[in-house]
């Protein structure tokens, strides 16, 4: 498989560390220190399905192709506002496509998990061209007065446009049952029936558990994927790390022993915006012309399950 097209989309409304500090007890100096966050990007009046959509398109711009060239849709997506139809089935009505589509749940490596997806998919001959959309707003299952978690998100779309190619060089992807360190849980309609009692409980983080398991993770991850596929860390070009925070980013390097200029970042721009955050980062540096063609890439994340996923991407810059 090969990207030949990125796009991406995100809320209007700019969220400062200073505006934060206005209603919650926290500092700029905190966030920043810990997290390397300045602001995000935060949903008010604007619909997820309509950011997903905004980046698709602008994707298949990229790509060169139309809706009608998709053969399969693929979203990754935590939450929005429509629990069914899917987020996928949505940006197939605004594109007006042609193709199945569906939603994946991995938390932060959805996107991993969707290039793998769309791999097989690929290999089996069921689909040539992929469109993969990762659309967040995880601002929405945080309790806003809890500094512990609120801080540190934002919400956004990344989408990619995939074909048929030789670039996808190794990926792998896990889980291990440690459901406890990052969960959301919602109450759903009430019925005649249920009788257990039920409360909302907004996400919880237990920050340190995550900072541990997402850097050994993320570092055994790209040494594995980097060996399958037959080269050295120093061969690497770009590390692209799930976008949580600089700290995690800059750990990682160093367990790699590279150098923190092979590791691009947005976070300070846009906080954890979930499974959005690689494939938005893509997007920049890809309209930035910061990718050049045989460039090795590394992407790796990490999120709730506890979900890990790594790849490595030759870049190409032709579009057949
Ligand atoms: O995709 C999901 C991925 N999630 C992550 O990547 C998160 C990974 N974890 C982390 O990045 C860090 O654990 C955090 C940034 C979340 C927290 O940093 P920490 O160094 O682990 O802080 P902590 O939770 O140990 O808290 C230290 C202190 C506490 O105060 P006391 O108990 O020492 O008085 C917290 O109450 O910092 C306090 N604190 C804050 N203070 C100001 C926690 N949040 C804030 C805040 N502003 N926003």
């Amino acid at each position: 498989m090969k990207i030949i097209g990125t796009g991406s989309a995100h809320p209007s409304f700019t969220l400062t560390n200073d505006m934060l500090a206005s209603f919650l007890e926290t500092s700029d100096e905190w966030i920043t220190s810990r997290t390397g966050i300045k602001q995000r990007q935060v949903i008010t009046d604007e619909e997820l399905k309509d950011l997903a959509a905004d980046a698709a398109k602008r994707a298949l711009q990229n790509a060169g192709l139309s809706p009608r060239d998709i053969d399969f849709i693929i979203c990754s997506n935590v939450v929005n506002e429509y629990a069914t139809p899917s987020l996928a089935c949505l940006v197939h009505e605004a594109l007006d496509a042609s193709c199945p589509s569906v939603d994946i749940n991995a938390a932060c490596t959805g996107f991993i998990y969707a290039l793998q997806i769309a791999e097989a998919y690929q290999k089996a001959g069921m689909a040539k061209n992929i469109l993969i959309v990762c659309a967040e707003e995880p601002t929405r299952m945080v309790d806003w007065n809890d500094r512990r978690t609120c801080v540190l998100f934002g919400d956004g779309a990344g989408a990619v446009v995939v074909t048929e190619g030789d670039n996808l060089k190794a990926i792998k992807t896990t889980n291990t049952s440690l459901t406890e360190v990052l969960v959301e849980k919602r109450v759903l309609e009430p019925t005649p029936f249920i009788k257990k009692e039920e409360v909302n409980k907004p996400l919880f983080m237990s920050g340190q558990e995550v900072f541990k398991n997402a850097v050994s993770s993320a570092a055994r991850d790209i040494k594995e994927v980097v060996a399958k596929a037959g080269l050295q860390i120093a061969d690497i070009d770009l590390f692209l790390l799930h976008q949580a925070n600089m700290r995690i980013v800059e750990f990682v390097a160093h367990m790699l022993g590279e150098d923190k200029l092979k590791f691009p970042h947005n976070v300070e721009n846009y906080g954890n915006t979930s499974s959005a955050s690689i494939p938005m980062l893509l997007d920049e540096l890809n309209a930035q012309g910061k990718l050049k063609n045989g460039q090795k890439l590394v992407l790796s994340a990490f999120g709730a399950g506890f979900t890990t996923g790594a790849c490595v991407l030759e870049w190409a810059t032709d579009k057949n």
